[in-house]
């Protein structure tokens, strides 16, 4: 038994997921309906004016799937990890996996980042609800950290970095 598969994360995040399917299905429909060109020119877009196309995003999840959530427990229970950094938290749920491992590797750490504060409040309702408050602390003022994520990213630094799926970049330092 694991605190991912057990009460209460074990019915949270089916609700959770059933939730943010319902707020981001017009999103969705909308990317749907565009052409492979018109989606490429909205990511260009959102990368270079990020905030306020998150700010027009402030009520949708743009959650991990499911299956990367359950990906994301294993990777950080085989690692042991015991801290770890989350960039864009949302409503929480990719931190809610992060932080059930953590719990269950003996206790730790998980820092967030989120540029909405609507999103940022309900992230910390649903770790309470998750049973998890205590090891997440969700950072509201991060800036874009661009040193930091230098840092991450660099295999001079010991680090392995790689990104999978459309929306998770995972860096991890090796063991010394
Ligand atoms: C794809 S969603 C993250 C989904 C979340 N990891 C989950 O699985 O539920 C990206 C989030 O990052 C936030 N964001 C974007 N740029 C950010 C930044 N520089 N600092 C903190 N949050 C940021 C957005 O507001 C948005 O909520």
């Amino acid at each position: 038994m694991t605190t991912l598969t057990t009460p209460p994360l074990s019915t949270l995040l089916p609700e959770l997921f059933t939730a943010a399917a319902a707020a981001d299905a017009p999103l969705r429909a909308e990317l749907a309906r565009m052409s492979p060109d018109e989606r490429a020119a909205l990511m260009r877009g959102a990368g270079t004016d990020y905030r306020a196309f998150y700010g027009r995003a402030r009520d949708m999840y743009l959650p991990i799937s499911p299956e990367t959530g359950k990906l994301l427990y294993i990777l950080a229970r085989t690692r042991r990890a015991r801290v770890i950094v989350e960039y864009g938290t949302s409503f929480g749920l990719s931190t809610l996996h992060l932080a059930a491992a953590v719990r269950d590797n003996g206790g730790g750490r998980v820092i967030g980042t989120e540029l909405e504060p609507g999103k940022v409040s309900q992230a910390r309702a649903n770790l309470a609800r998750g049973g998890l408050a205590d090891l997440v602390e969700i950072r509201d003022n991060a800036d874009d950290s661009p040193e930091y994520l230098a840092r991450v990213r660099s295999p001079a630094g010991g680090y392995v970095s790689v990104p999978f799926g459309d929306d998770v970049e995972l860096s991890m330092r090796s063991p010394a």
